[in-house]
């Protein structure tokens, strides 16, 4: 709904998740427009700002007033921040200066996940700022896992009742290994390293319950023998990713600013075409320990 003294207006993408926010200056706005936008994200999951003069310093500080900022991980090739003037922005791209990439992630698929949830503080939200995108390929796409959940048929929401996962933390989403990590010589996912959150988490702010799966990759229910986990988590992405209903395509045009709440909504990329540039800034935020 829409105050007297803020002109924002939210435009649902009619999917089940995701929309537009207009009539919003990112680099001016009020207390009461931030409050709209901030409940439109948590109505929502996922808004996308479109159209406008957005800086580093606009995203940052746009980003900020939901909370405090993650730093980006330092690089493995310099040591030093991505981006030295913003230390907690990183830069998403495939593009390479002398041979060495000044981004991560690359120009490959990124597998369904939700970011960093490896540690027991994951960040409640990342924003993507699109620079320069590729004339196909490289999208990005949401799924509702409120939805997932509430769809999920009674025999998956018994077997999880009261169940958690541990989230590995050796892979990233591009499939690589992270850096200071080192692939364990087991295979058996129980000796792989990473945080334990409950199955299905609360988002603290709706008080919605939401299914929380991070990545398949190495994942574990605790306690269960591991042929009945992977049999368990197998069927339960399955059924989370399997159904389109549940998603929504951001296809990016230059300067589009995309947020997600990482509580509730897991995002996947599509790979694109190495000779062409695709470069994106992406805050994190501070999140809290799921229950
Ligand atoms: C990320 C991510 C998706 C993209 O930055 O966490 O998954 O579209 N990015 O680049
Ligand atoms: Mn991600």
């Amino acid at each position: 709904m829409t105050r007297k003294d803020s002109s924002v207006e939210v435009i649902p993408t009619g999917a089940a998740l995701g929309a537009d926010v207009a009539g919003f200056d990112i680099n001016n706005f009020s207390e009461e427009e931030f409050a709209d936008i901030h409940q439109a994200w948590l109505d929502h999951l996922i808004l996308r700002i479109r159209g406008q003069d957005i800086d580093d310093h606009a995203h940052r500080e746009f980003a900020k007033r939901f909370g405090p900022l993650e730093l980006s991980p330092k690089t493995k090739f310099t040591g030093k921040p991505w981006l030295p003037d913003f230390p907690e922005m990183s830069q998403i791209t495939n593009k390479k200066v002398n041979g060495e990439p000044v981004g991560t992630l690359g120009n490959k698929d990124a597998y369904w996940h939700t970011d960093m949830s490896y540690i027991e503080t994951p960040p409640k939200a990342s924003l993507l700022h699109a620079f320069e995108v590729p004339p196909t390929g490289g999208d990005t796409h949401f799924l509702n896992m409120y939805e997932a959940l509430d769809q999920l048929p009674k025999h998956l929401r018994a077997a999880i009742e009261g169940e958690s996962i541990k989230h590995q933390q050796v892979y990233s989403s591009d499939g690589s290994v992270r850096r200071g990590m080192e692939k364990p010589e087991s295979e058996d996912p129980r000796d792989w390293p990473g945080a334990v959150h409950p199955i299905i988490r609360t988002h603290p702010e709706t008080k919605r319950q939401a299914l929380f799966l991070g990545r398949r990759v190495k994942g574990y229910i605790m306690g269960m023998p591991l042929d009945e986990s992977e049999a368990l988590l197998d069927e339960l992405w399955d059924f989370a990713t399997g159904n389109p209903a549940w998603t929504w395509s951001q296809q990016w045009q230059v300067g589009d600013l995309i947020m997600w709440d990482n509580r509730c909504a897991m995002h996947a990329r599509d790979g694109f075409d190495d000779n062409h540039i695709r470069l994106m800034h992406r805050t994190v935020l501070l999140g809290d320990k799921p229950f």
